[in-house]
């Protein structure tokens, strides 16, 4: 039997990178995943992909930034499942930029992504795991969660946010009622997240620090997630922090 078969995850921002390939991971390992992002036709490419290798995979349009879009994930997946297990609390943009530009449109919109979009997929999970006394709970932070870098003021912030959010549920939730948390903190990974990015300066300062060959791909953050979701009940992977080799900061 696969490790994570009669197990049901659901990822969002699963169109792309960390997301995509931690959906494929999951099925490949034995997982129903029900695959979401603002992009449904990526998402149900991505479905026919699981299915044609033989996995499970439900694709549903989701903005994280509409508290109904996640409701609505949740609810659908448990009638066609009977259960959520999982949750990648994956979707994130990171429009750097240097303060003194003030692009406030696009702090806002990091916010409302990175920090309220979890919120609004953790709000819309609890209910069940609550019910359940069961539940794993996978959020992505980064090193940008751990130390903070000019010209990524407003995306460490949210960063900052979401460790400390996932900290509280585990304090809150793992002994009282079961549900595992963890937080995944990756630097640089070759992925379409530096296309968020429109202020020159910004784009200049990190670009170094993603270079093919050497940054991380997509699928090594996909493997730490399954390796945090394969652990038996009595183990609460918290976190997991991985660079790229070369990478110091
Ligand atoms: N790449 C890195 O170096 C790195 C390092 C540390 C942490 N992370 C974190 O890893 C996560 C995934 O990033 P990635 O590198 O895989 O970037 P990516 O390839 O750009 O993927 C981002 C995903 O988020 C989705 N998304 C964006 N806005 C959304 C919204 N409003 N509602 C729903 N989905 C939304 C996108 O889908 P749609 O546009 O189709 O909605 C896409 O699937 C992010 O939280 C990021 O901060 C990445």
């Amino acid at each position: 039997m696969q490790p994570l078969s009669r197990k049901t995850a659901i990822v969002t921002g699963a169109s792309s990178g960390i997301g995509r390939a931690t959906a494929l991971a999951l099925a490949r390992a034995g997982a129903s995943v029900v695959v979401t992002a603002r992009r449904l036709d990526r998402v149900e490419a991505l479905a026919r992909q699981i299915a044609e290798e033989g996995g499970s995979a439900l694709p549903l349009r989701c903005d994280v930034r509409e508290a109904r879009d996640v409701e609505e994930v949740v609810e659908t997946s448990r009638k066609q499942f009977g259960s959520v297990d999982i949750l990648v609390a994956n979707a994130g943009i990171m429009p750097l930029s240097l303060l003194r530009n003030l692009r406030v449109a696009e702090w806002m919109a990091t916010v409302d992504v990175n920090v309220k979009g979890v919120l609004h997929s953790i709000a819309a999970v609890l209910p069940l795991f609550l019910e359940q006394k069961s539940g794993h709970i996978i959020t992505l932070s980064s090193v940008a969660g751990r130390k903070v870098f000019p010209g990524s003021a407003v995306y460490c912030a949210t960063k900052y946010a979401v460790r400390a959010l996932s900290e509280g549920l585990r304090m809150e939730l793992s002994p009282s009622d079961n549900i595992r948390v963890t937080i995944i903190e990756p630097g640089a990974v070759i992925t379409e997240l530096l296309e968020t990015i429109r202020d020159p300066e910004a784009l200049q300062g990190i670009q170094r620090y993603f270079q093919e060959g050497r940054a991380l791909q997509a699928e090594d953050i996909a493997r730490a997630i399954v390796y945090a979701v394969t652990q038996p009940p009595h183990v609460n992977v918290n976190e997991i922090l991985i660079r790229p080799t070369f990478q110091e900061l």
